[in-house]
């Protein structure tokens, strides 16, 4: 099927998301002081994100993913989470970050969250390359924030519509939003 929608409008650009991850990096370098740190992404959004953060921690962790999917079908985000790929590395007393690409609902977070808290790590955190502000109710509020994002559906740096686009290096609005299901 060929692509129906194209892009609109560069949002962040990549000199503004390489400053903002460098900074990241050192925010999230100062908050831990001692003890593990495993720095989990969530598949397939934070790829990129995670690789270029993790690059600007200068403190020794750990690196794994995560792969979630919803219980049922469509493209809501209501339901269970179960893991597609579960992070062999033992969690139990271990500072996580959980790294994720963009916070819409907050419905993918708060299942994944309730899920890591039941696996005792030492604390729980999330950074979230963007965050739309609009989710009603979060577990836990992402400590650590790339940018707020406008109400519109991006792709690039690892964000996606229909699997397109994550590889551009910058990020991006859409000019046709219709049938975007993350
Ligand atoms: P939530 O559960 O509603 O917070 O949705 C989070 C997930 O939906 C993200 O990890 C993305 O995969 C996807 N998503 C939400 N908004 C966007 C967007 O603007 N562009 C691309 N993917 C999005
Ligand atoms: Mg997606």
């Amino acid at each position: 099927m060929p692509a129906t929608v194209s892009l609109e409008a560069e949002v962040f650009s990549q000199e503004q998301i390489a400053g903002r991850v460098q900074e990241l990096g050192r925010e999230i370098d100062a908050h831990y002081s001692s003890g593990d740190l495993l720095v989990l992404g969530l598949l397939k959004g934070s790829f990129i994100f995670l690789g270029d953060l993790v690059r600007n921690i200068p403190r020794p962790l750990q690196v794994d993913f995560l792969v979630a999917a919803s219980y049922g079908s469509g493209t809501t985000t209501s339901g269970d989470v179960r893991l597609l790929y579960d992070p062999e590395t033992q969690l139990r007393g271990k500072h996580i970050l959980l790294v994720e690409d963009i916070v819409d609902s907050g419905n993918t977070l708060n299942r994944l969250v309730r899920l890591l808290k039941g696996r005792e790590p030492r604390s729980l955190e999330i950074c979230a390359l963007l965050h739309k502000r609009i989710a009603q109710s979060l577990e836990i509020e992402p400590r650590f924030v790339g940018f707020d994002a406008p109400p519109l559906f991006l792709v690039g740096y690892g964000l996606d519509h229909a699997e397109n686009y994550r590889h551009l290096p910058f990020i991006a609005s859409l000019k046709d939003p219709e049938g975007t299901d993350g």
